[in-house]
């Protein structure tokens, strides 16, 4: 009898020690604010923790360094997902809720990223000084009408090389040079500073247009020390009669040498569904990646003073993004070719 409680408790405690050990580490280049609402969530709903090294830069570096030290990675823009991914450092996730989760143009077919959430890449205009239909195309960016009047960041950076790579995608490469070549004749200044820097420059009448992500605009909204900045300008969503407007995205993917293999898929598949895709997506004023996920009411006025765009939906170009990848290298060398930044 005495034996067998022995036994009984034994069993009980290394269950116990089963449940306990249920984990997944991620590495996440997002920030802290963006993945506690719903990774508490997740620990509730499964038992399994979730422990998170955050890391803003050098993400590939360390999945090589240590790397059955990493499950899931968590991270942005295509560049740095495709950079990851063609150097062997994810896996395929398998996973049928995924697929059935992401649209084909948010992931990568063979399963080793998924987009998580998405942001379009817009021009913010002047509402004092340029009527949003005087800009309705990224191709327009080049028209000699707006010399001197456009701000932009690097063209170097990830979100311009992305767009440049759909502009070649959808036009070839000398159509894109001379773009290029047009853009930079356009600009107030050299291109610097971030996204937010160039609305700061509308709003002192340093230019009249400038190239953002989207939830920049819900960012300078909410910080009282930008308002006026956001105030200051208009969401120009391009391309609306066309292909539609660039997608750039967020996205996760699970590490090729994952320990917890089946729990970071777990926590993957959750970070697709309707609960997490909303609250990913409103608190840094991104658009879910699920349909049918509705939009944070911040997000819901982005774009209205642009006819046609009613509660925030516009129309999105639908390229695949791993096309996007492919095009990076060609359009760092046209960068490099019309001396963008200099
Ligand atoms: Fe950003």
């Amino acid at each position: 009898m005495l034996f067998r409680a022995i036994a009984v408790t034994a069993l009980f405690l290394s269950s116990l020690q089963v449940l306990a050990a249920a984990e997944v580490n991620v590495l996440s280049s997002r920030q802290e604010f963006l993945l506690r609402p719903f990774l508490e969530r997740f620990e509730k709903d499964t038992n399994i923790k979730v422990n998170v090294a955050y890391l803003k830069k050098g993400l590939l570096e360390r999945l090589q360094q240590q790397p059955g030290a990493v499950d899931l990675v968590l991270t942005v823009d295509i560049a740095h997902l495709t950079k990851m991914s063609d150097a062997g450092l994810f896996q395929p996730h398998g996973s049928s809720v995924i697929v059935q989760n992401v649209p084909v143009q948010f992931r990568d077919v063979q399963g080793r990223w998924t987009a998580l959430t998405t942001r379009a890449r817009i021009i913010y205009h002047s509402l004092k000084r340029v009527k949003p239909e005087e800009i309705p195309t990224y191709e327009a960016l080049a028209d000699a009408k707006w010399q001197g009047r456009i701000c932009i960041r690097s063209g170097y950076h990830n979100y311009n090389v992305a767009l440049i790579s759909s502009m070649l995608e959808h036009h070839g490469t000398d159509a894109t040079r001379n773009w290029l070549k047009g853009l930079k004749a356009n600009l107030a200044r050299k291109p610097q500073g971030n996204d937010r820097g160039q609305v700061k420059a509308i709003y002192e009448g340093l230019c009249d247009l400038s190239v953002g992500n989207t939830y920049y605009m819900g960012k300078m909204l909410t910080n009282p020390d930008q308002q006026a900045w956001a105030a200051s300008v208009g969401i120009l969503f391009p391309n609306q009669e066309g292909r539609g407007t660039h997608m750039n995205v967020s996205g996760g993917a699970i590490a090729a040498k994952a320990r917890n293999r089946a729990e970071a898929v777990k926590l993957l598949e959750f970070l697709t569904g309707k609960h997490a895709q909303y609250l990913y997506a409103e608190v840094n004023h991104e658009y879910p990646v699920k349909s049918g996920v509705g939009l944070s009411s911040i997000v819901r006025g982005f774009g209205s003073q642009q006819p046609g765009i009613k509660n925030g939906t516009f129309h999105q170009d639908s390229l695949d993004l791993t096309r996007i990848g492919a095009r990076r290298n060609e359009a760092i060398r046209l960068l490099d070719e019309v001396n963008f930044d200099q």
